[in-house]
């Protein structure tokens, strides 16, 4: 058993005991786990992982669109075990240790234009909630005290803590918490299978506009937009909407504020969205891939202007978070991004980002397989009523698809993804950087069945005779 890193049997149950008495899992349905076993994965290797039983699964989601390298990377985790033997934890309250100014230089390398000065958190919501205070900070220190709101997007996902829950635009997690921080305002986002009636896909940049303008350009501190928008299934920019954004924050002295904690370090097939669709922000939030998800670490990467007034005379961000930057998390991010260019991870992406989304278009033959759309690694299917009109599902049909059926029976033929209905329903792919055809061809052989047999139950128009008509 030790060779396989399975538990033994008697074990097992303990697990599954301890789990259901003890374990409060993030964003879940513990309610569900009273009648069936809590998935309990105990090993990984590359793309795959296994779950206490043996089972294997692909991990079509890299975890939580993090574990980009793949799993079992122990070469990189002993580069933080060796830091431990050097100096294990320090703060960066005043203080500074190798690791974190390494990867600070490192990161401003990296990244496009002026970014150059990088401010470490512990993951996602603290970057985002590090950057929503910047943003206020910094327009304080310039003197417009008043500019306080963020412009963000219709169900983007920003973070869980309550700053970054201002932000976010899914109103089923925001109403549960309120009342927030005010100065959250949403705009639409990019979903051009879907426009609001009015627009095209050349004017969604206006829509900030419009809302600045609407809300007082000098109340207006920052717009928070994800490269890709994850929230309702993989959301990519129309041709030009960055660069507007970019003008439209410069007529008005709004700090744009690019969300790259799941789309740098390689998912988009670029180290920051930035690069993918050429457009310069003023701050980048990142976090999961930058350590390859083998350790927690985020961060802010700012550009030098928005920098300059902290860094003069007495003046200072005042913020931070204990172990942002910790010494093992910054060494471990180091031997990430080694990896990450001595493996070609982002070449790899590139490469194989087309022939990863034919597989999905493929799949378009099959009635229930309304759009399929996203970039690099990173892509999602919508699952419609009726593709000629489309419908989409109600919220007790969307219940029955994506937790009464296919959440459960892709786990169950071994494909980890997300089935997602913070949008319209959704299915996510988001695969280890290192995955490939083979990997392709196991995410298909499992979405095709049961893609088929979901528009089958669903009783999805357009014709289930249409099934298995497949598209080369
Ligand atoms: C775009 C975006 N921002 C922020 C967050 C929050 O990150 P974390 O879960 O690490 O706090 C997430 C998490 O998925 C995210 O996708």
């Amino acid at each position: 058993m030790a060779t396989t890193g399975q538990p033994a049997a008697g074990a097992t149950a303990t697990l599954q005991e301890l789990a259901k008495r003890h374990l409060w899992m993030a964003f879940t349905r513990m309610g569900a786990y009273a009648e069936s076993e809590v998935p309990i994965i105990v090993r990984g290797d590359g793309c795959y992982v296994w779950d206490e039983h043996g089972n294997r699964y692909l991990d079509g989601l890299s975890s939580l669109f993090c574990a980009n390298l793949g799993h079992g990377r122990a070469d990189i985790a002993r580069a933080g075990a060796e830091q431990a033997e050097r100096i294990d934890y320090f703060s960066t309250w005043s203080y500074a240790h190798p690791p974190a100014i390494e990867l600070a230089a490192k990161v401003a390398s990296l990244a496009p234009g002026d970014l150059n000065r990088v401010f470490f958190t512990s993951g996602g919501s603290e970057s985002v909630e590090s950057a929503l205070k910047l943003a206020r900070s910094y327009h304080k220190l310039t003197g417009h005290p008043n500019k306080t709101k963020v412009v963000a997007r219709e169900i983007a996902y920003h973070g869980a803590s309550l700053g970054a829950l201002s932000a976010t635009g899914i109103p089923a997690l925001r109403t549960p918490f309120e009342p927030f921080t005010p100065g959250g305002v949403h705009v639409p986002n990019t979903n051009v299978y879907r426009l609001p009636d009015g627009f095209d896909p050349s004017s969604l940049a206006e829509a900030v506009r419009d809302r600045i303008l609407f809300e007082g350009p000098e109340t207006v501190a920052a717009v928070i937009l994800e490269p890709v928008q994850n929230a309702g299934g993989c959301f990519t920019p129309p041709e030009g909407y960055f660069q507007r954004i970019r003008e439209i924050c410069d007529e008005f002295d709004v700090l744009m504020i690019s969300d790259d904690v799941i789309c740098s370090f390689g998912r988009l097939g670029t180290w920051f969205g930035a690069q993918r669709y050429d457009y310069q922000p003023d701050v980048v939030t990142t976090a999961k891939g930058i350590t390859g998800a083998i350790a927690p670490l985020g961060g802010l990467i700012v550009s030098d202007r928005v920098a300059a007034p902290f860094m003069e005379g007495t003046e200072m961000f005042l913020h931070g978070f204990t172990f942002a930057g910790h010494p093992i998390c910054a060494t471990v991010a180091l031997a990430a991004i080694e990896a990450y260019e001595r493996e070609g991870i982002l070449e790899h992406v590139r490469a194989n980002e087309a022939p990863f989304r034919a597989m999905l278009e493929s799949l378009r033959d099959i009635p229930i397989v309304g759009d399929v759309r996203g970039a690099g690694y990173f892509q999602a299917i919508e699952l419609v009523k009726d593709r000629d009109t489309k419908e989409t599902f109600d919220d007790d049909e969307a219940e029955s698809l994506l937790r009464g059926f296919l959440s459960g029976e892709l786990f169950r033929r071994g494909l980890i993804c997300r089935a997602d209905d913070r949008g319209d329903p959704v299915i996510q792919l988001s695969p280890p950087l290192i995955a490939g055809p083979e990997q392709f061809e196991e995410i298909e052989a499992v979405l095709r069945p049961v893609l088929e047999e979901a528009t089958r139950r669903m009783h999805v128009r357009g014709g289930t005779e249409r099934v298995g008509v497949r598209r080369e």
